[in-house]
């Protein structure tokens, strides 16, 4: 297959995980979930006791830190000095954190290098906030994907109810609206839509009307697909 890479960025709740999983599974490439990176770095802090505000101590543990991304079928796992902690970064406090390491450019660096490396090496498909921007600028096909803030809310309590959370609303809608808030008004690389990028407002839409928008676009823009 010839190479090529879909960014895909957005807003915190806006679906990117679940339709990148599913466009990477009918494509059959790689899925990178570049948030999962920001939050295991907010984990490795948490667990060492280092605020993920505190830049001097979050740069010092970035160079101990120990960090593995394996692309897998269905997603991928997140190693951090061999432990799989891909299912413990998923709380809200860890998506904070991760909005705050977020800032510090070294951070932003290191792990848009590693990204980079991994779509030097595969086709991926990469969500996050700063990929068709920053991270693969020369990508094939960039999506923006955005919803309404209560849309997002909702669909943020239906993940946690599956897991058995019952989680409040409005805390959950004011979570979403202070990382939009941290993300879309950081210094280095914040969350905006690439130039060349196609918005797609996913209110209205179910979870299969985004992924066949994103297959249609990339069929139009990559012959390969
Ligand atoms: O997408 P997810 O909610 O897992 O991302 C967690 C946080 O990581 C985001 O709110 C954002 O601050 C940060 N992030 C980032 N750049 C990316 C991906 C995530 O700054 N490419």
């Amino acid at each position: 297959m010839k190479k090529f890479a879909i960014a895909v960025d957005g807003p915190a709740g806006s679906g990117k995980s679940t339709v990148a999983k599913a466009v990477a599974k009918k494509l059959g490439i790689i899925y990178v979930d570049t948030g999962a990176m920001y939050r295991a770095v907010a984990y490795f802090c948490i667990y060492k006791g280092i605020s993920p505000s505190d830049e001097v101590g979050v740069l010092d543990l970035l160079e101990e830190m120990n960090l593995e991304i394996q692309p897998q079928e269905g997603g991928q796992r997140i190693l951090l000095d061999g432990e799989d902690i891909t299912d413990k970064i998923r709380t809200q406090e860890i998506g904070q954190g991760a909005s705050n390491v977020g800032k510090i450019q070294s951070v932003r660096q290191k792990l848009g290098d590693m990204q980079r490396e991994m779509a030097k090496n595969h086709v991926v498909i990469m969500d996050g906030r700063d990929i068709g921007t920053y991270v693969l600028p020369r990508a094939e096909v960039k999506i923006y994907m955005d919803a309404g803030v209560d849309e997002r809310a909702k669909r943020r309590m239906g993940e946690l109810e599956a897991k058995g959370e019952k989680p409040d609303f409005a805390s959950i809608r004011q979570e979403i609206i202070q990382r939009d808030e941290n993300d879309m008004n950081r210094v280095h690389n914040p969350l905006c839509k690439a130039e060349d990028a196609v918005y797609l407002d996913t209110t209205n839409m179910s979870i299969d009307d985004v992924v066949n928008e994103i297959l249609k676009i990339c069929k139009e823009k990559i012959s390969e697909v």
